[in-house]
């Protein structure tokens, strides 16, 4: 048993028993059972209702983290409660920071697209932990709740690199980075940054940056112009869709989460309650995700020659009751995946089939367990300084009467008040009366004497802030600092 790959497996819950089933009768038609040894484990909505809010049981997590590589169905979220999402929980756990997912045209499947004559083929790379799906969020007023949006540079590096990475392998010669720097200057601005940066290792291969909302118009306008865009967290999980939509929908599209040590393969489709247990689901796009994993070991004729079967079976007309345009009844799930188990060694003929290596060649190895968390540097030497601090406030006041009342407090400090804003918006020293407020200020202290940067350090700043907090509820506390003699920090909106 030894020399096989080592898969933990979870067929998932809804649909997940029956779409895996049929995934795995391709499978052991195809042989891949003789280099892949699949462990079943126990995670999902079975696990959840034993009062685990984890959604796995430590067995399941134990055999995940040796062999380093999931195969798994969908799995519901349990809604409201504690439960989070086991599938964003699977990623960010075991540091799988890339979301890959490949967007073709496929024969038999009629689209706009493919009734043009535009072919569609291109993958999307998504950063797979940062951003909001930090899911840090806390309600800070009566009226406002927070979200916290953390982008970091080792954590760009990551996903730039795998994607430059993944683009040569594939021999593609242009990359995307879809951003929204133009606004969020600092924490896009620090992806699209750090794309340059990275892309610099990749000379042969032409860069293009474009603005989410012109990229989602252009991705419908002219798919066919790209070959791969790399994006943030949640950007990337909205052009997913829209990408899937451009191939005939979600049941079409494969996707993997790549980690440095642990990789987790699973169709973007969610559990469809709605035709769970009637044996009706498409289970192509967990097929082309198992295809990914195959491609990750190394199995890359295996995983061909299953593709040319799906194509010649998609070509042949057959296909389950999601696809549309279909020319004969559809089929239920095994009898689909029989099709594609009858065309094993047959190739597509009037699509072009995917190549056939002469073999396999396993290279994988299981990740070698960390005794600690590893610990992730982009920026090591920069020098930071404290020039004030940025307060938030829970407060009905108007903004002139809110500044009167910090004057006085900060009278005696090192720092003076240079502005207040809400929602984002300066509403003083200046601003329009127009500007609709709610009960939480952004108020803005900063040195009096330019001379005392560097002297300083943060005491200052936490007496202020306990000066402050005597009057008024704090919601929130963020030092304002140069790094490497520039501001870390955004200004506000009319400031
Ligand atoms: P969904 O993707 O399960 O269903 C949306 C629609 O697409 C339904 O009409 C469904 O019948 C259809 N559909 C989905 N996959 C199909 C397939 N393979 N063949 C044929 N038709 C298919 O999305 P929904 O209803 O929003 O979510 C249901 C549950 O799935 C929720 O608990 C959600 O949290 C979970 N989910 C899990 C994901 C994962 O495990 N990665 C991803 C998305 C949702």
């Amino acid at each position: 048993m030894a020399d096989k790959v080592q898969v933990a497996l979870a067929p998932g819950d809804g649909i997940g028993p029956e779409i895996m089933q049929a995934c795995m009768a391709v499978f052991e038609a195809a042989g891949v059972n003789e280099r892949i040894e699949f462990l079943e484990v126990e995670m999902g909505q079975r696990v959840f209702a034993t009062g685990n809010t984890r959604g796995m049981s430590d067995e399941a997590i134990e055999t995940i983290e040796r062999c380093g590589l999931l195969y798994k169905g969908p799995m519901g979220t349990p809604i409201g409660g504690g439960g989070k999402s086991i599938n964003v929980t699977l990623r960010k756990t075991f540091g799988a920071f890339a979301n890959l997912r490949h967007f073709q045209s496929l024969p038999g499947v009629e689209t706009v697209y493919s009734r043009a004559g535009v072919p569609v083929d291109f993958y999307v790379v998504r950063e797979n932990i940062e951003d909001t799906y930090g899911g840090i969020e806390h309600r800070l007023t009566n009226d406002v709740i927070e979200c916290k949006r953390l982008i970091t540079a080792p954590g760009c590096d990551q996903v730039h690199r795998f994607a430059f990475k993944t683009a040569a392998a594939l021999g593609l010669d242009h990359v995307h980075c879809g951003h929204k720097a133009n606004i969020m200057k600092m924490t896009d601005g620090l992806f699209l940054q750090r794309f340059h940066k990275v892309a610099e290792d990749f000379p042969q291969i032409q860069i293009s940056d474009v603005i989410i909302d012109a990229l989602c118009m252009n991705l419908v306008l002219r798919p066919q112009e790209y070959q791969m865009v790399v994006l943030p967290n949640l950007q990337g999980d909205i052009v997913s869709d829209l990408a899937a939509g451009l191939v005939g929908g979600l049941g079409f599209a494969p996707s993997a989460n790549i980690g440095d040590q642990i990789s987790i393969f699973e169709a973007v489709h969610g559990t469809a309650p709605d035709i769970a247990g009637k044996g009706l689901a498409n289970p192509t796009s967990l097929l082309l995700s198992g295809l990914m994993l195959l491609r990750h070991v190394g199995m890359h004729k295996t995983a061909a020659v299953i593709e040319n079967a799906l194509l010649a079976t998609l070509e042949d007309g057959i296909h389950t009751a999601d696809v549309a345009g279909g020319k004969r009844e559809p089929a239920g799930t095994t009898a689909f995946a029989n099709g594609i188990i009858e065309r094993l060694g047959r190739s597509p003929r009037g699509f072009d089939a995917k190549p056939v290596p002469e073999s396999d060649a396993i290279s994988f190895t299981p990740p070698n367990r960390p005794s600690v968390n590893l610990l992730m540097q982009t920026f090591t030497q920069v020098v930071s300084h404290v020039v004030g601090c940025d307060l938030y406030i829970d407060t009905t006041l108007t903004p002139l009467e809110l500044a009167e009342k910090l004057e006085r407090i900060c009278e005696s400090t090192p720092f003076k008040l240079t502005m207040i804003s809400n929602r984002g918006t300066q509403v003083w020293p200046s601003g329009s009366v127009y500007t609709e407020i709610v009960d939480y200020y952004r108020v803005r202290f900063e040195l009096r004497d330019k001379h005392q940067i560097g002297q300083l350090g943060q005491g200052p700043t936490i007496s202020l802030l306990s000066k402050v907090a005597e009057k008024f509820g704090i919601t929130d506390f963020q030092p304002l600092k140069l790094f490497d003699g520039q501001p870390g920090y955004s200004l506000a909106q009319g400031q």
